[in-house]
């Protein structure tokens, strides 16, 4: 058996609705968990809604709802999402479940017995946007106020009795903890960035809130509240069930291969999350993506921006496969990229339409009308081989690349093997090969082997257009095997296949 792969979302703010940024990080963990489990790996894919602290009180505040009954209704639409992006996550944790307080609470309880909290004051400057403390240097004046520097969020003066994490003590621990594990963070520019801020010296961390009360209290002072992201970073143990460590979960998923977040939140999970750990003598995660920003005409997509392109609606009009490959294949994965409507529609005509949907449908056209959708019988000659042979060849490289996340690669792959298949059809142009029914015979039985081996590649990307191919060959979704990929003879039993529809229509300009 394959090892054990967990892999988180960020928890989402249920501040505001959904956007594609959100779409974006659920998509990418949604594609490595679907290709985990059909590379034979016992998966848990976790998303959830970041429910708790002054922000969420504030919004709740401001729409005049109690903040649970707030939350409710705005975490019930990034469940919608989920299921609207056809995740297969194996959870959905919400920070205001009780199973989640308790995690909290233990984890508090140890580093408070290990005495790495301690009660102070703090003073400084605060985001409510970012829930996050900035030093003097990370600020600065914008038309008479004061920004983040990082982010351009508004900061706000505060001054309250607070606990701290002793952060400071963290830091060699942690640059021997990089050093140690030079793939904990990713992609390379990410975790340079990193280390030096780490360098530049750790201050101790406020881990308390007084002023409102919204989250979850500190248990042995319930004037407190924890802050936010000790509490939600937390979730990706909550949702394991610890502190009962003899569970199962826990056991068979912790540390977690891999936290997908944002650039934005690459400090909270890259120094914040495993000093805590470290501290508390639970080991840290394996790896921590931090990937770029969607941008939309070169600005992050922001609702303060009013330059949202809405996935609810993009999928209602191109679909949601469409927008899966588009935003899996034109991101750079790591950078920031750039989406727009037009970029979208010409990769649904020229790749999805063009490449796979006709392929798809003029080899199965062709097989109907000459063989009555049977699969016909072969006999390999060289260019057969050398064509099927690529997948076997690639396969090794192909698991390595995608170890390191290299998505773009995996896709570039299959675009590739895309337009080799099509061009083998052409070539081999069986329709000439009447008189030759051998001949005719293997091309056909080639070409249905291109198209199940691309699909089964394509099933992390596209997954919904992929189960409708891979169904003309009665391959059910539990059945797609990585590993098939290199048989060049899986279709030999299969005595006829079904008939498939057009996969994705060509947008009109
Ligand atoms: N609640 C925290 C995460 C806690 S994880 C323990 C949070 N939530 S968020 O809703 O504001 O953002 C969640 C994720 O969406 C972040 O990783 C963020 O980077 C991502 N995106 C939000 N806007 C984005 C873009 N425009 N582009 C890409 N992703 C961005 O932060």
């Amino acid at each position: 058996m394959k090892d054990n792969f967990y892999i988180t979302t960020p928890i989402y703010y249920p501040s505001a609705k959904p956007h594609m940024g959100h779409a974006y990080s659920s998509i990418v963990a949604d594609f490595f968990a679907r290709l985990k489990k059909i590379q034979g790996h016992k998966v848990f894919f976790l998303t959830g809604t970041d429910e708790h602290g002054q922000k969420i009180q504030r919004a709740a505040e401001k729409s005049n709802k109690d903040p649970l009954e707030f939350c409710d209704e705005i975490s019930k639409t990034f469940r919608n999402l989920s299921s609207l992006l056809n995740l297969s996550n194996d959870d959905f944790i919400r920070t205001t479940e009780k199973r989640h307080a308790s995690a909290v609470t233990n984890l508090w309880n140890i580093l408070e017995k290990k005495k790495e909290i301690y009660l102070s004051k703090y003073s400084g400057w605060y985001s409510v946007s970012d829930e996050a403390f900035y030093n003097e240097d990370e600020i600065e004046d914008l038309e008479g106020k004061k920004i983040s520097k990082s982010s351009g969020s508004p900061v706000e003066w505060v001054e309250e009795e607070s606990y701290f994490f002793r952060l400071s003590k963290w830091q060699e621990p942690l640059l021997k903890f990089y050093s140690e594990n030079p793939k904990f963070i990713l992609p390379d520019s990410r975790k340079n960035e990193v280390i030096s801020f780490v360098k530049s010296g750790l201050k101790d961390l406020s881990v308390s809130r007084k002023s409102f009360s919204w989250g979850i209290k500190v248990p042995s002072n319930k004037d407190h509240v924890i802050y936010v992201w000790l509490d939600a970073l937390t979730n990706y143990l909550s949702a394991l069930n610890y502190p009962k460590e003899t569970e199962k979960l826990y056991k068979d998923f912790w540390p977690a291969n891999i936290h997908i977040i944002g650039k934005d939140i690459l400090r909270f999970h890259a120094v914040y999350w495993p000093a805590f750990l470290l501290a508390a003598g639970i080991k840290p995660p394996q790896r921590v993506y931090g990937h770029g920003w969607i941008l939309s005409g070169d600005e992050k997509m922001s609702k303060s921006k009013g330059n949202i392109l809405d996935p609810i609606e993009i999928i209602d009009i191109y679909g949601l496969d469409a927008l899966r490959y588009y935003l899996l294949k034109e991101v750079s994965f790591g950078n920031d990229g750039n989406i727009s409507k037009e970029k979208l529609e010409s990769c649904i005509n020229s790749d999805l339409a063009n490449n796979y949907g006709n392929l798809c449908q003029r080899v199965i056209l062709f097989c109907e009308k000459n063989l009555g959708l049977k699969v016909p019988e072969y006999n390999f000659m060289k260019e057969d081989l050398k064509i099927l042979n690529d997948f076997k060849e690639n396969i090794e490289n192909i698991e390595k690349q995608i170890n390191d996340q290299n998505i773009n690669y995996y896709v570039e792959y299959v675009v590739n093997q895309l337009f080799k298949a099509n061009k083998y059809f052409n070539d081999q142009a069986p329709w000439t090969k009447k008189d030759d029914s051998q001949r005719l015979n293997t091309i056909v039985f080639v070409s249905l082997e291109l198209i199940r081996k691309i699909s089964i590649l394509l099933y992390p990307i596209i997954p919904n257009t992929s189960l409708k191919v891979l169904n003309i060959f009665s391959i059910k979704e539990k059945d797609i095997k990585f590993d098939t990929i290199s048989d060049n003879e899986y279709l030999k039993d299969k005595k006829e296949i079904i008939k498939l529809g057009i996969l994705f229509e060509k947008i009109k300009r």
